[in-house]
């Protein structure tokens, strides 16, 4: 139960709360006051000493990013890495396994796959003769986990999904798809970018061997920030595509050793301010607690849904059984950038998504553009009213 002094404490804590509203946490959210000022000192404290000196003080501020992001999803410490985003995070992964794909060989993905990781299943297919195929959904819209099933056979080396796509309220049953793949022993890696942060998201429970996720969306926390989660036992399975004196250790000449855990993924060289700010967004959230959050977003979002229903020539366009925090609508004879300008007029600011983000749902669909709103803990039911007197007053411009 998220109760109102607790949301009198988060507004409070993201004092720009009282003057904006905010929607558009589906793009990057708005960071508590803790995040800026974390990333701020961390900054100031290099400018003072230096970059590598200031790290060297921070040791218990840079831990916290893996401690935080180990509790926040059920695994142990050395199962996180620190990316830069959330694409980085999944590349690292993706492509240092898809390199050893065979001429025939199959990765299943679905429908709401973001266009990043499609375009490197085509880029991999062409460098590879892999074969890419998209599982149907089912009648409720979502990925559908008896064709999923029905289409696994030998050839097939990887199930790769979107849990919560870029441009709706969908939520892929991530966790029947993770029974799947551990049932066939098929590798499982999860897009968890859009997830991570609204959701109570535990990786032991879903099964899957890696997730990505960002840092500015539904975490709060700075931009040019992510992670990765990889199982410890599926290491070997998805080794680095690539390797750093970070990542690995030379010995020899003509030898080197893998760095254990998932510091194997990152880089040397990182944005060690981003990162603390991370750390700081993830305990933020913890302390919060995830059941809370998705709570309080799901109750916020199911409003939302029902109010722009009930407006006249608005469609909201959400899919699948379980919905998230991203509402996404269409309105009749107005263009979803013409609604993204008047709203941002009044300082109300929602998204505009695209056929680039999510091309095969789109297509499917015969959607070209579409607004998002997509709310958070911090944001209240009067808020929402008030974006919806002002869709009534746009259409009637
Ligand atoms: C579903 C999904 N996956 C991946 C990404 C990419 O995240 P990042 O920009 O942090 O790399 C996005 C970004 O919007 C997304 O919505």
């Amino acid at each position: 139960m998220f109760e109102p002094t607790l949301l009198e404490k988060v507004r409070s804590d993201t004092p720009v709360c009282s003057n904006l509203i905010h929607l558009h946490n589906c793009g990057a959210s708005l960071m508590p006051s803790a995040v800026v000022d974390a990333v701020k000192a961390h900054i100031d404290l290099e400018s003072q000493i230096g970059g590598y000196e200031a790290e060297d003080l921070a040791s218990d501020r840079i831990n916290l990013f893996y401690t935080s992001a180990a509790t926040m999803l059920g695994c142990q410490e050395s199962e996180i890495a620190f990316m830069e985003n959330a694409t980085a995070a999944w590349n690292a992964v993706f492509y240092g396994f898809a390199r050893s794909l065979n001429p025939g060989e199959k990765i299943l993905t679905a429908k709401a796959e973001y266009a990043s990781n499609f375009i490197a299943y085509l880029h991999v297919a062409r460098l590879t003769g892999c074969e890419v195929s998209v599982v149907p959904d089912d009648e409720n819209g979502q990925l559908d986990a008896k064709a999923l099933e029905s289409m696994i056979d030998s050839k097939t080396k990887l199930i790769s999904i979107t849990h919560v796509p870029t441009s709706g309220g969908l939520v892929n049953p991530a966790q029947q798809v993770g029974q799947i793949a551990r049932r066939f022993r098929i590798p499982y890696l999860l897009d968890a970018c859009q997830s991570v942060g609204q959701l109570n998201v535990n990786v032991d429970a879903i099964g899957c061997d890696a997730l990505s996720f960002t840092g500015r969306k539904f975490l709060r926390g700075p931009r040019g920030t992510g992670g990765l989660y990889i199982n410890k036992d599926s290491m070997d399975i998805f080794p680095p595509m690539t390797l750093d004196l970070h990542s690995a250790k030379w010995d020899s000449l003509s030898s080197y050793q893998v760095s254990g855990g998932a510091k194997r993924y990152e880089n040397w060289e990182n944005n060690v301010a981003g990162l603390i700010g991370l750390g700081v967004a993830i305990d933020y959230a913890n302390s919060i607690g995830f059941d809370r959050i998705e709570q309080r977003v799901l109750c916020l979002a199911g409003q939302l849904r029902e109010k722009l229903a009930s407006l006249d020539r608005v469609d909201v366009l959400d899919l699948g059984l379980m919905k998230s925090g991203i509402v996404s609508f269409s309105l009749h004879h107005k263009t979803a950038a013409e609604l993204c300008m008047f709203l941002g007029a009044k300082k109300i600011q929602i998204g505009v998504s695209g056929i680039g983000s999510t091309r095969l749902d789109f297509e499917s669909r015969q959607l070209k553009s579409i607004n998002r709103a997509a709310v958070h803990y911090f944001n209240t039911e009067a808020e929402l009213d008030i974006l919806c007197e002002a869709i009534i007053e746009f259409c009637n411009t």
